[in-house]
Formats: C-alpha cells, structure tokens, sequence
C-alpha cells in the first residue's frame, strides 16, 4: 500500500485498537431532509468529537461543517437517485477531484449486486478503485440491500466478496445471521451499518456481535443520530468498538450518560 493510502486507511480505522467508528449521516442523499438531519450542522457538531471518521456528502460537507475539524472524511460519491425512484441505478456524482480538494479520507459508493443496474454499479466500483489509486485514496463499498436483494450471509457474503475484489479498501455491510461467514470470506476490513433505528440496548447488541464476529467497527447513522440521548449513544457505542464493551455494560453508560445530560440541561436552564 501506498503512503498516503496507508495513512488514509489508519485515520478511519485507529490503529491502537484496529477498529472503527464512522458516522454515517450521507441519508439525504436519497432520502432528502431524513428524520434527525433536517439540520445537519446543529445535530452532528455534539457528536463529531466522539466518531473517528464522517460519512456524508459534499453538499452537506460544504454547507454544515466546519472545515476546521480534525475528523476524517469520508466521502459518499454515488447518488443519482431517490427513493421515489429505483434505487439500483446510481452513478457516481462527485469526482476525484472534487474528493482530493476537499481533503478527504476515503470515498464511498454504493453497489447493487443482483439488481437491474448490478452490472453498472459493479464498474462504477471498478472506475472509482482506479482513480483512487492514482491519489491514495481508499474507496468504501456499500453492500445495498434493496426489495429484489437479500439480507443473509449467502447474499452479503457474495456482494461483500465481490466488492473486495474488484479492490474496495473497506466494506460497509449489515449484520446478519452467521455474520462471521461474511467476515471470514471477505479479506478486506468490514464496517456494518445500523440500519433502521432500534432499541438503544439492542442497537449496542448488534454492534458487539458484529465486533465479536470479526467486523472492524460500525458505519452507523440513525441509530445514533435518532437515539432520545445521541451523545450518549455515540459514547456508548464507542465503548464497544474500542473498548469491547459488552451490550449491558455499554448500555449502562448510555442510561448514565443520558441522565447526567439532562440533569446538565436543567441546571443550565
Ligand atoms: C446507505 O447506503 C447509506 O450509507 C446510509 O446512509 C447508511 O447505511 C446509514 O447508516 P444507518 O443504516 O446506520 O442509518
């Protein structure tokens, strides 16, 4: 690996743990003004001191964050469509250019493997791993899954493999059953997303399975950024990814943190 590939890849997964915690808030992308994202700026600057790295695009890139922060980027390039439309056939929206002028970290596009559009977003893939190259950038795969897609290990196990070797540096992947066959037939480092939002209790218990089957940490929005308490969320979270904190024990500090900020909240008041 490159130098600056090298370097890429240590700010998004630390190198004193081998994990990583991303905050994905790229949602609008398709989803437009997302439950928790109206205002994007206002609800991830309480956060962002607590991910290793933040995944979005470059119009909320530009418009919502301060270009001071430290935190890694990394860049959602695909898009093209919305959830009106079909979803599969994307293409990709933001050069490499425009990645390396924004100085970021690695640059992230979906794939829609065994979609209508299977074929294009798999040489997307391809393009965007080439170009990558050139500059040392790490790309990040993201395993859509769709209506016509599955969500087993034989389905994220094929797109996850598929991803790693056309060349994806990182796969962003969900959780399942067997999730260690995932993990195992993939030789790249694996990130899962939270999916849609759950209980706190049960979104931790899926990031400890996920860690505990070999993923090197999450990608994780709406179970964080939705949560009643999401800085506590975002800690609670980070003590399982870095500290391998189990489920009950992450999910006390979340009940802590949450009550020890809203006492700080009413004593401001
Ligand atoms: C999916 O393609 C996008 O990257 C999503 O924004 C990401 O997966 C969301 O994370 P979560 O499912 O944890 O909200």
């Amino acid at each position: 690996m490159d130098w600056g590939m090298k370097n890429r890849m240590a700010q998004i997964i630390k190198p004193d743990t081998g994990r990583a915690l991303m905050l994905a808030i790229d949602h609008g992308y398709f989803l437009g003004p997302t439950s928790g994202l109206e205002a994007p700026g206002k609800t991830i600057s309480p956060l962002i001191p607590y991910c290793d790295s933040l995944m979005l695009t470059r119009g909320i890139l530009r418009t919502s964050i301060d270009a001071s922060i430290p935190t890694p980027i990394v860049l959602r390039v695909s898009g093209g469509t919305s959830i009106l439309g079909d979803l599969s056939n994307e293409g990709i929206t933001t050069t490499i250019k425009e990645a390396v002028r924004m100085n970021v970290a690695a640059v992230a596009l979906s794939i829609f493997v065994g979609s209508e559009h299977e074929k294009e977003t798999l040489l997307g893939l391809s393009d965007l791993i080439n170009e990558g190259q050139e500059y040392g950038i790490p790309v990040l795969a993201v395993t859509a899954v769709g209506k016509e897609m599955g969500r087993d290990a034989r389905y994220l196990g094929l797109a996850s493999r598929i991803a790693a070797e056309l060349g994806a540096s990182i796969v962003k992947t969900y959780y399942c059953k067997d999730f260690n066959k995932v993990v195992n037939n993939c030789p790249v480092p694996i990130v899962i997303a939270g999916g849609k939002k759950l209980p706190e209790k049960e979104a931790l218990e899926m990031a400890y399975a996920a860690v505990s089957d070999g993923a090197v940490g999450v990608d994780m929005g709406r179970n964080i950024f939705q949560s009643e308490a999401p800085v506590a969320m975002i800690n609670a979270v980070r003590s399982v990814i870095h500290e391998n904190a189990k489920p009950d024990k992450a999910y006390k500090l979340f009940l802590d943190l949450k009550k020890k900020n809203k006492s700080k909240k009413v004593k401001k008041k």
